[in-house]
This record gives structure tokens, sequence and C-alpha cells, in this order.
């Protein structure tokens, strides 16, 4: 049976980021159920789901209270158009994201993904400019290796050459600046030692020993260009998808003030960092910034059902409210806009949120993996070693003095995810970085196990280089 599914797998299907000729010869992982922080094969073997299932299995797989949710709400409601009707779970979520988020932020927008969830902020922003009149603010600016999806919209944003690829000529013009990569600093600084960062049980304050250079070419842009600007999007304290680079909370309270000082929007993309991340509900309140748009998906449902949120504040959503006449509508929506399912399955791990103080009971566990984490240090190929909150990675280069990576056609983290499959683990890479972004729910006996595995993996691997 097993072998047939694989074969008739690759018949008809295709995967996303995957070429397929690399399962020419070999199968693909075929897992027959979840539980916990486990996924398990046909065979009954197990695997640690290190990334929470593309970072959004956050209490982990087959959670009792957010299958009861979505149980019941399939016997009532499972989908209905949400341009003129509504519904109690989507009032319900649309009150609990709101009562979460900074007080400002008081309107939410459903979508269905990531991706769209951002789409709809930088539409929201653009046609903002045009319906005040200042049609010059119609340019964004994002970070280099900042990653907010997969459309056309987005990847006109993204700053990973890999995902924009082909499609240049397909994007929009917008401006790119440098990300705060502090172990490849782009201005060629020392990275600031860690425990100059801010420490989140303080409250927000300033220690940093790093004068944050690399803001200048913002500064510069500004000077030439900040009246063409509508928006500036970017991931919070940890740039996932550009290769889990975590930066300081004072980056971004400097890039807000920036903002702030030429009217420029905050797209801030929680896609990855929202619902306990990074340690906290929403990176936001560890720089204490709030942003004219926040953008929430993958842990919104827990990772059981797809959804996802724009919240956006009252100046915003007012400057459409107006007669139909006046041309103001937001002419955007999908079709599974506010699915109940997913409405129920958000409530559901809001349950959870509560019921069993996540945020809570994360301390420890973080403690666990950050100090865990630095074990990778000794090993030789390991050039960085960063994380923040329930999120840990591992930057392998050829050369550590010299920071050198490895050649391409090495495939030194796809080497890394197959030995990682031999010895229990799902450690997808990014590149040549290996990761860790457990389920919030994993303890420190297994976040150990998890470490002491993926060490037996990266050695097993360096030893065949
Ligand atoms: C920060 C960030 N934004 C946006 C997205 C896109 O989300 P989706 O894959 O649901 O479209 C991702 C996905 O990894 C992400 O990490």
């Amino acid at each position: 049976m097993k072998k047939i599914l694989q074969q008739k797998d690759r018949d008809f299907i295709w995967h996303p980021y995957t070429q397929m000729k690399d399962f020419e010869q070999r199968d693909l992982l075929l897992v027959d159920r979840a539980e916990g922080i486990f996924l398990y094969d046909h065979e009954g073997r197990r695997y640690y789901d290190t990334i929470s299932s593309w970072w959004c299995v956050m209490h982990g797989h087959n959670h009792p209270v957010i299958k009861e949710a979505v149980k019941k709400q399939l016997d009532r409601l499972e989908q209905v158009h949400f341009a003129a009707t509504t519904h109690e779970g989507a009032i319900r979520l649309g009150e609990y994201l709101v009562s979460i988020t900074p007080p400002v932020l008081s309107k939410v927008f459903f979508s269905d993904n990531g991706s769209t969830a951002n789409e709809v902020a930088l539409k929201m922003s653009f046609q903002y400019r045009i319906i005040k009149g200042d049609e010059q603010r119609s340019r964004f600016v994002s970070l280099e290796r900042g990653y907010h999806g997969d459309t056309i919209g987005t990847i006109s944003l993204g700053g990973v050459p890999a995902f924009e690829g082909p499609f240049k000529p397909l994007t929009f013009d917008s401006y790119r600046i440098p990300a705060p990569y502090c172990y490849r600093c782009p201005m060629g600084c020392e990275a600031p030692s860690k425990s100059t960062w801010d420490d989140v049980s303080q409250g927000p304050f300033s220690t940093l020993n790093c004068s944050l250079e690399c803001l200048n070419p913002f500064r510069k842009l500004l000077a030439e260009k900040g009246g063409s600007i509508t928006a500036l999007i970017l991931e919070p304290l940890l740039m996932g998808a550009g290769g889990i680079i975590v930066y300081p909370a004072e980056y971004l309270r400097e890039i807000a003030a920036m903002c702030r000082q030429h009217d420029i929007h905050l797209i801030f993309d929680e896609v990855a960092t929202g619902f306990g991340r990074t340690g906290t509900m929403f990176a936001l309140e560890q720089a204490g910034i709030v942003p004219d748009f926040l953008c929430l998906s993958k842990g919104l449902t827990g990772g059981y059902l797809p959804l996802a949120a724009t919240i956006t504040t009252d100046e915003i959503y007012n400057a459409y409210y107006a007669d139909y006449a006046e041309g103001r509508t937001f002419f955007h929506g999908h079709t599974f806009t506010a699915n109940p399912l997913g409405c129920a399955a958000a409530l559901g791990s809001a349950k959870v949120f509560a019921e069993e103080e996540v945020l809570n009971k994360l301390p420890y566990k973080i403690t666990a993996l950050q100090k865990g984490k630095e074990r990778m240090t000794e090993l030789p190929h390991v050039g960085d070693v960063r994380g923040t909150g329930m999120a840990a990675a591992f930057e392998l280069v050829r050369d550590r003095k010299t920071k050198a990576p490895f050649e391409s056609d090495l495939r030194v983290g796809w080497q890394v995810y197959l030995q990682g499959l031999e010895n229990g683990l799902i450690l997808r890479p990014l590149g040549d970085v290996t990761y860790l972004f457990p389920p919030l729910c994993t303890e420190p006996d297994a976040i150990e196990d998890i470490l002491q595995k993926t060490e037996k993996t990266l050695r097993q691997v360096f030893e065949r280089l």
C-alpha cells in the first residue's frame, strides 16, 4: 500500500518548493498520522515535527480542544460567503484578535493564507493614499532577505533572490534596504553582543552596543524619496525564510520612528512570529511598537486550517467608510474569507492559549532551547548559532573563519534534511541554514532530545563532506 501511494504521488502530484526529480529514486516521506510533537509514517516510525509543519502547529497535532471546536462547527456551518453575510465564529474571532493586539488595531480583515494577509495590507495602504489624494505615495520599502509570500505582489517585496527567480519581470518596483543580518553585517560591522540586546522581561530600553549603521541606507532613501513611499513591510525580530535572522528590538524601534516621522505606514508581517513564536504573543510587544497593519496567519488556527487576518486601525478603516457612490470600497476578497471551520479552529487555539497558559509556560522551554542550542558552536562547520523564543538556527559554512559558504551544488542543507529523517527529525533547511521551530508545547526533555539528534545529524553530514 505504502509503495503504491508513493508511486501514485509521483504520477499525480506536484509539490511546492520541491524539485520533483529529487524523488525519482527516493520516496517522499508518507505521513500517516500525527500526535503531539510527532509525525508518524505508515510503518509507525515517528519523527519530531521540529518545524511545526511549516511553522504553524503551535500546540501540537491532534489537540482535543481544537479538534472538538472544528467538529462542533462542522455540524453547524462549514462555509458561507463573507461579502454581505457574517457568522458568529468570525465575529468572536475578530473580537478576540482586537482584544489581544494593541488598542489602536481595531478592524480585522480576514483572508486565507500569509501571502494574502500581506497582499491585503499592501493594497489597503495603496488605496488609502488614493482616497486621501496622496497618490504620489505609491511605493513600498522592504528588507533584503525579507519574505512575505509567493504572490506577485508579495514577491515584489521579497528579498530572497531564489524565490524571486525568473519572476522578477512580473514584479512591481519597490525599494529594498539592507537586512539587520548581524552575522553577515551589511555594513561590515561586528555583531552586537547579545547581552546588550533588550531583555523582554524588563520592558523596552536601549543598551545595544551597535549604532545600527544598517539603517543609513533607509535614512538616505527617506531624504531623497520619502514622499513617494506609502508603506514599509518587515518581519519583526525574526526574519524567517530569509535564513532565520534574529535582530534586536532596537532596530525595530528606530525604523518605526523613522517611518512615523515620514508618514509611512508600518506593516508588520507576523505570519511566522505571531502566536508565541518569539516568546510573546506577538513580536511587536517586545519593541513596544504599534504598526498600521498587522498580518497574521499560520499559528492563527493553531495550524489546523488555513486562515489569515490583516488587522488595521480606525484611521485606515474610516478613510474607506463612505457612501458607495464615492468609490471607496475595498474590492478584495477570497472565496474562503473567514471560513467558519477556520474561525472555529482559531477560537479553539485561543482557548488552548488561555486554559493551558501557553505563554506563561514558555520561558523554561525557551531557556532549554536557547541554552541548549549553544552546543552547536563547537561543531566544525557551524558558522553562526542564533535564535529567539522557540526558534533556533545553525548557519552551516565551508569555513568558519572567513564565513565562506559551501558550494551550492553540495546541497548541504538538503543532506542534513535526509540524514535528519534517518534520525527521526524533520530538519527542513533554508539553503544551508538548519533550524528548529518546534511546537510551543515541546517540553525541555524533548527539546534536549531534538538538540542531541540534531547535533548527531550535523556531525554525520560533516564527516561525509
Ligand atoms: C513571514 C512570512 N510571511 C508570509 C508567509 C507566506 O505565508 P503563506 O505560505 O501562508 O502564503 C510566510 C510563509 O512562510 C512567512 O514566513
